[in-house]
Formats: structure tokens, sequence, C-alpha cells
């Protein structure tokens, strides 16, 4: 790796992983480590692991895991040398010079540089006389000046080629701009601009990055929206519009709207904790990411059907975070923009309004199934007792949970206690289901990251696991991996996976290099140092590590002279005889 070993090395002496992770999720010790619920999947029982005396995380439900910069890679979703540079500034150190970054680490600037550019020139073009109708579009809007600086809302030409030839002319290659979505690619080859005639929309991260854009087209011609696609930079269901903004005004809470015009109209009022996705369905790292700024979410959808089953399904993401969720539902049909916009100088009080008589989920599920039934007509008053039960059994607060077993019942007219032992029995049945959905999915999703990891442990298993085991022992004890790497040719490893990795710790300690998991991190994606972090972590340290090691490599020896079925296939009768016959010789010798 470009960053020497020792900066990587007195920056994690002076960064203590317990304090970096706490800056992101409640750790509570539990002996040797510290325990948290992970902050990369949903989950109500904590499966997240931080051990400071190794220096690593792991999380045993997604199989997430690494050292402190792969925690920073994964959580703050940068490369390698970017999580470094955070982590360096945060005590103080400033990345050597000629720790430059990797491929990937330059392509990204370049298109942060290119974006920052074209959202400059977007800008600029509203002002232009070409831009006037898209200025006078945005204005018959009530935007006002201010809000439209502030948000840096633009307009993209009409001709295919302007933005391509601006960006050019400040040294952008074609394929930059290609790599940043900024131009499609014609038949010909050569790149023309993505966005044309449209009022754009700058996306922003946290760090005051641009990453992307939304262009509205101004007539009824479809898509009405087009967006970046996911690009090296951008991930679209990651990340957020105008949190930037909202999270310093979030103050506990923060409102979730459907679209770019409704979160700037909520600015623009006084509402600056609004954000919006993407133009995608709410996501679980996007519930993740709110709650990272606080602990109740408005969700405020367009009144449509579409909208109201939209947040039906924000709701069931959102909740299982712990987060607090409240419904608010515009009258009339309207999106917050136009409610705000219809009552004129009164529009951010109306929503004031609005907002402080919202109530929560559970009384918009309630109110929801309400409406369904006659409750004059006893079967149906019936029918809606009994469906009310569940909605009250996800209430994970005793305390909230009675208040609403009290209002049922004096609603209904019946006995309190009748309504507690209807919550209750659904309360029993809910926590059977969620435990065994929890563990299935957990163990669903771990399946997935080994098969994804490394392919072929499905057919060579016993190959694979004797791998494991070994790189394990060389994690674990360095002294006897430079035993092991005497002894041990990669050629030995029948997984490219497990090889590569091999690879990696043999030329490490052949050059006198270390091999803890968080000296090799530079060497592997996130997910792949997730799936290492568990080969280490889920394996007992042995006794004598150089015999277990011998028994691996016995193992691997063995394994390697036994042909694949595909190579069965294709032998000759009399090398299959041969083979039999081997075979039955190592039998014998064990
Ligand atoms: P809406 O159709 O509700 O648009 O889409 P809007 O935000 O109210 O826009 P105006 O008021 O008509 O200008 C909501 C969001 O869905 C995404 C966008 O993010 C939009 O803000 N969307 C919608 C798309 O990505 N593409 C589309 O074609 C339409
Ligand atoms: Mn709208």
């Amino acid at each position: 790796m470009p960053i020497p070993d020792q900066f990587i090395q007195e920056l994690k002496a002076r960064t203590e992983i317990v304090d970096v992770i706490s800056e992101y999720v409640t750790l509570k010790r539990s002996g040797r480590s510290y325990m948290a619920n992970c902050p990369f999947h949903n989950e109500k029982t904590p499966s997240f692991s931080v051990s400071p005396e190794n220096g690593f995380f792991h999380c045993f439900g997604c199989g997430a895991g690494g050292d402190v910069i792969t925690f920073i890679r994964k959580i703050e979703n940068l490369d390698y040398v970017e999580a470094v540079k955070l982590l360096a500034k945060r005590v103080g150190m400033t990345v050597p010079e000629d720790g430059r970054d990797d491929g990937m680490g330059k392509l990204k600037a370049r298109i942060y540089e290119a974006n920052r550019e074209a959202a400059r020139f977007y800008h600029k073009q509203l002002y232009a006389p070409a831009g006037k109708q898209a200025l006078d579009y945005l204005r018959k809007r009530q935007l006002t000046e201010k809000t439209i600086i502030h948000f840096g809302l633009g307009y993209s030409p009409t001709s295919r080629f302007e933005l391509v030839n601006h960006l050019k002319s400040k040294g952008f290659s074609g394929s930059e701009l290609i790599a940043a979505n900024l131009a499609n690619q014609s038949q010909r080859g050569y790149p023309f601009d993505r966005f044309s005639d449209r009022v754009m929309f700058p996306i922003i991260d946290l760090r005051g990055n641009v990453i992307a854009f939304g262009g509205r087209i101004m007539t009824d011609i479809k898509p009405k929206y087009l967006n970046t696609s996911d690009t090296p930079v951008f991930n679209k269901s990651r990340n957020l519009f105008a949190l930037q903004f909202a999270k310093n005004k979030a103050d506990g809470q923060l409102i979730l709207v459907e679209g770019y015009m409704d979160v700037i109209a909520l600015h623009q009022a006084g509402f600056e904790n609004a954000v919006a996705t993407l133009g995608t369905a709410l996501t679980n790292e996007q519930a993740l990411l709110i709650k990272r700024y606080c602990d109740e979410v408005v969700i405020c959808y367009d009144a449509d059907e579409a909208g109201q089953r939209a947040t039906q399904r924000a709701i069931g993401i959102l909740r299982p975070t712990g987060l607090r969720v409240k419904v608010l539902t515009v009258p009339n049909g309207k999106d917050p923009d136009e409610f705000i916009k219809s009552y004129g100088e009164q529009g951010s009080t109306r929503f004031r309004m609005l907002l402080e008589k919202t109530g929560n989920d559970i009384d918009y599920a309630i109110n929801k199934l309400r409406a369904q039934f006659n409750t004059d007509v006893t079967e149906q008053r019936v029918e809606f007792f009994n469906r009310a039960g569940p909605i009250i059994a996800e209430i994970q607060n005793p305390v909230e949970r009675d208040v609403y077993i009290t209002k049922l019942a004096d609603e209904l007219g019946v006995e309190k206690s009748a309504v507690s032992r209807l919550v209750l029995d659904y309360l029993g049945k809910r926590k059977n289901r969620q435990k065994n959905e929890e563990q299935r999915r957990a163990a669903k999703e771990l399946s997935a990251i080994n098969d994804r990891m490394n392919k072929e442990k499905q057919y060579k298993l016993k190959a694979a696991t004797a791998e494991e085991a070994l790189l394990a022992v060389m994690l674990k004890n360095p002294d006897t991996a430079v035993r092991i790497v005497d002894r041990v040719d990669p050629g030995l490893f029948l997984t490219n996976f497990n090889r590569r990795i091999y690879e990696v710790l043999e030329e490490r300690v052949k050059n006198g290099r270390e091999i803890g998991i968080e000296d090799i991190s530079g060497d592997f994606s996130v997910d792949e140092m997730g799936r290492i972090t568990e080969i280490m972590a889920s394996r007992p340290r042995e006794n004598d590590p150089m015999t277990a090691a011998e028994e691996y490599i016995g193992v691997l020896e063995n394994e390697k002279e036994r042909l694949t079925p595909e190579q069965i296939k294709q032998s000759k009768p009399e090398e299959l005889n041969e083979y039999i016959k081997k075979l039955k010789k190592m039998k014998d010798k064990r």
C-alpha cells in the first residue's frame, strides 16, 4: 500500500477503536469486549461486538467486521485512503504526501471535482439568456432567490454538448465524465451531456461534496425527473436529499418527504429538518442513516394511494431501528409543497399546525383500520378489536402500550383486561416469530456473504475449512506464521479467495512486516475484511498452534490429491483407476 506501515501503526496506536465506534453507536461493556446493535443491519438484540484488545469489531448477525479503518470505510462509505485521512485528522496527524491515492481513490476525487464544476456551470446557466425559462419556472413555483442559491439550483442547456465541452476545457477526460454519469456515451463512443433542458438539483453529501444531480423537465414529457445513476461516489440508496442541511437542524426530529420540491418548499418555510429519498423507495441503509441524526421521524408522503402504501412500507423499515415514527397526512390530496403554497403567507403556520397534531404510527394504523369498519355493528366491532391487537402489540414501550390498551378498551366499552389479554397473546406470538426470523435472516445473510466472498467454498468445503483454520492460526500467531510461510506454497490452497489472503500474508511475512488484522486492512475490500475477521473470530485459540497448523496442512495436501467432479468426468479410464488406487493408499495410511 502506498501509505507507509509505520504511519498506519502510529495512527492505530493513537486511535482507540472503542472511542471511534462510540461516535456512531452506543456500546455497552460486556466482559472484555463491548456490544451494540449493529449499525450495518437492522436488529433488536445486539450481535455487534468490539474488542479493544484485538482492535477489531465483528457482527455475528451480518458478518461485517475488521479493524477501525474498515469500520470507517463501511460506515462513512469511504475508500481506504479516505478513511485513513479521516482518522488521521481526528488525532491531528497528516497522511504523508507520497501516500498517494490508489486508482479508485483518484477517480473518485476527479468525479467530485467534475461534479462541483458541473454544479457551478448549471447554476450559472440559470442566469444566462438560455436559462430564462428555467428561472421563470422556479420563480413561478415560488422559490426565492435565497432558496435557489442555498440549494445551488441550476439549468442544463438544450444542446447536448455544452457541459461536456465546458468540462473538457477544464481538463476532464471523456471517460471521467462518463464515470461521473454527467455524460452518456454515444454509439460512436463520444460523450454527450446526460441532462438537457432540465432544472437541476445538486445532491450533496455530508462532507459537502456534490455527488449527483436530479433534473426536472419543465413540460409533461417523461420521465419527470432524471437522476444520476450510481457512480463510484454515489449510491442512491445510501444518501438522502438535503441531509447535509437537515442534520444540523434536526434537534431530535427529521421530516421525511417524497420529493426534491417538497424538501425545498419545507426548508424555505422554515422546516429545515426535511429530507427526501433519491427517486427510490426508502431503504434500510437510509433508515439507519436517519437514526444517526435523530430519534423521531415524521413521514410526510403524498396523500394519494401510492403515497399511503409507501408510508406503510416506510413504517416497517423505520420502526425496527428504534426510531419513534409519526405520520403526517397532508389534507386534500396535496403534497407538502402544494399545501404550503396554497396558504400563501400562512403556509408555514399551517404546516406547523399539522405537525403539532400529528399522531404517531400507531394512531395512524388504528385510524386507518377503524375507517374500514362500522363499529356500531357488533360483528364489525369484534373484527376491529381483533385486528387492533397486533398493531398495539408492535409497541415496544410497555407504558406506551398500556396507554393504547386503555384507549381501545374505553372506545369499545370492553374490560381493559380483555384487551390486555389479546395484546399479550399477539406479543408472545410476535416475539417468537421475530426471534425465528432474525435467526433465519442472520444465517442467510451470513451464508450469502460467505458464498459471495468465496464462491468455491460450497464444493470444496473440506479444503476451504482447513484453509481458513490455517489462516486463522497465522493471523493469531505471527511467530507461527513465519514457520508456516517457510513450509507452505500458495499452490497448496485450493480456493482462490483464501489463496489470495495467504499470498498477502506470505508477502508481508517475507518482508518482515506485521500481519495483524489492522495491518492488512488496506489490502482488502470491506466485505473481504468482514469475512477475514470472521475467519479469525470464529475459531478458538489453539494451544499448540504449529501442531494444529501441521494438521490443517495435512488435510490440504490430501485434498489436493483429490480430483474435482469436473476432472473426474474428463478423466480417461486408466487415469481414473490410478486415482482410485491412490485414494485407497491415502485411506490406509490414516
Ligand atoms: P413526485 O412526482 O411526487 O414529484 O415525485 P414532486 O417532487 O412532487 O415534484 P414536482 O412538485 O412535480 O416538481 C417524488 C420524487 O420521486 C422521484 C424524485 O425524487 C421526486 O422528487 N422521481 C419522480 C423520479 O426520480 N423520477 C420521476 O420521473 C418522478
Ligand atoms: Mn410536487
